[in-house]
């Protein structure tokens, strides 16, 4: 292979060696198999080109000062694909499946796991699709669920420094009883529009508001939202947002930071009163937020005026990637370390 720069890694594709596949067919889950091969081999009337029978994962490898490989809390994501299946009646992949398909799909590819020194990772990214035909609305009788990984850097270019996010009151990405909560691809796509504008306007994502009464904080595009405020983690509870496995690991590291913690709804006005504001999640990290412009209304709210981070968030940051790095305990019991 040729030589990879692993200290200028973006959150982009690379091929790896392997990618790992199970078939569920005739009511079972079909023994993994290890392919080569980047494509897939698929019916024109499958549920997921039509009717959106997608959903998908995302976790981290990191190999560690020691050497050794540990991936962060693998089995949160397969409780939560798991959760995602039933939102949109696809086929349940068994815990221990999941787990056993991660293992061997990181070890395989081992090689492409970035060194210690680089701060990059392993993006591991499971996928489900329903594969039979359909034409009318209904559930497949058969998925695909594979995994595939590559090494990434940050998600946002610029790391740990703080960036912008906007607020667009014409765009919604989940409907209060829709699928926010499913990470199903399909509430990506209706991001996209909204997540475009963002970019081009010099933005790093779009923070969204509860659909139904636009007043209280729902979540980033890529990422759950958090602010800080009198030694206190506020996060935003709501029907219609991802249940991030970072910002449950944050909040559990911020508890043992001796900060309070507190889930509940966030109205949008209170922005003012954060000291700091992050996005957070696996891709992202923490990606700690600049501003928020709520750009129809014209306002404005600020968390950082000398362009860096602050205090909480970066002792947070720290926290969490030396414990997916191993170079603090992983007291939490987060972390498999690969043998
Ligand atoms: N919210 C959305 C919409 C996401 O896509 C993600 C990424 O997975 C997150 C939040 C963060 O979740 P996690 O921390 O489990 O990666
Ligand atoms: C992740 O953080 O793993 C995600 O899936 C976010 C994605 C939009 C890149």
């Amino acid at each position: 292979m040729s030589e990879i720069n692993w200290g200028d890694l973006s959150f982009g594709y690379m091929k790896t060696d392997y990618n790992i596949r199970s078939y569920f067919k005739d009511g079972k889950w079909g023994e993994p198999s290890l392919e080569t091969s980047e494509t897939i081999d698929l019916h024109i009337a499958a549920t997921c080109l039509h009717y959106g029978q997608e959903i998908f994962e995302g976790l981290k490898a990191f190999r560690g000062k020691d050497g050794k490989v540990r991936v962060f809390r693998m089995r949160e994501n397969a409780l939560r694909l798991q959760a995602s299946s039933r939102g949109i009646l696809m086929q349940e992949l068994p815990v221990a499946l999941f787990e056993e398909m991660v293992r061997k799909v990181v070890k395989v590819n081992e090689r492409f796991i970035p060194p210690y020194e680089s701060g990059a990772s392993l993006y591991i990214r499971p996928l489900m699709i329903g594969t039979s035909a359909q034409v009318g609305v209904k559930p497949a009788g058969e998925y695909l669920f594979l995994i595939f990984v590559t090494p990434v850097g940050p998600y946002f270019k610029e790391g740990f420094k703080p960036t912008p996010v906007a607020i667009y009151r014409e765009y919604d990405r989940a409907a209060p009883l829709g699928t926010g909560t499913y990470k199903v691809g399909g509430n990506y796509a209706a991001s996209l529009v909204a997540g475009e504008k963002a970019h081009e306007n010099g933005y790093s994502a779009v923070l969204y508001l509860d659909a139904k009464e636009k007043k209280y904080i729902d979540e980033c595009g890529p990422a759950n939202f958090f602010g800080i405020k009198n030694n206190t983690y506020v996060t935003p509870k709501s029907s219609s947002i991802l249940p991030s496995i970072t910002n449950k690991s944050l909040m559990q590291l911020a508890e043992d930071l001796g900060l309070k913690v507190e889930r509940r709804q966030i109205p949008e006005e209170e922005l003012a009163t954060f000291e700091e504001a992050g996005q957070c999640g696996t891709a992202a990290v923490i990606s700690p937020i600049l501003r928020v412009d709520d750009v129809d209304e014209g306002k404005s709210f600020v968390f950082s005026k000398d362009g860096k981070a602050g205090p909480i968030s970066e002792k947070l940051y720290n926290k969490l990637r030396a414990i997916q790095y191993g170079d603090e305990p992983d007291t939490h019991g987060w972390v498999t370390v690969l043998d």
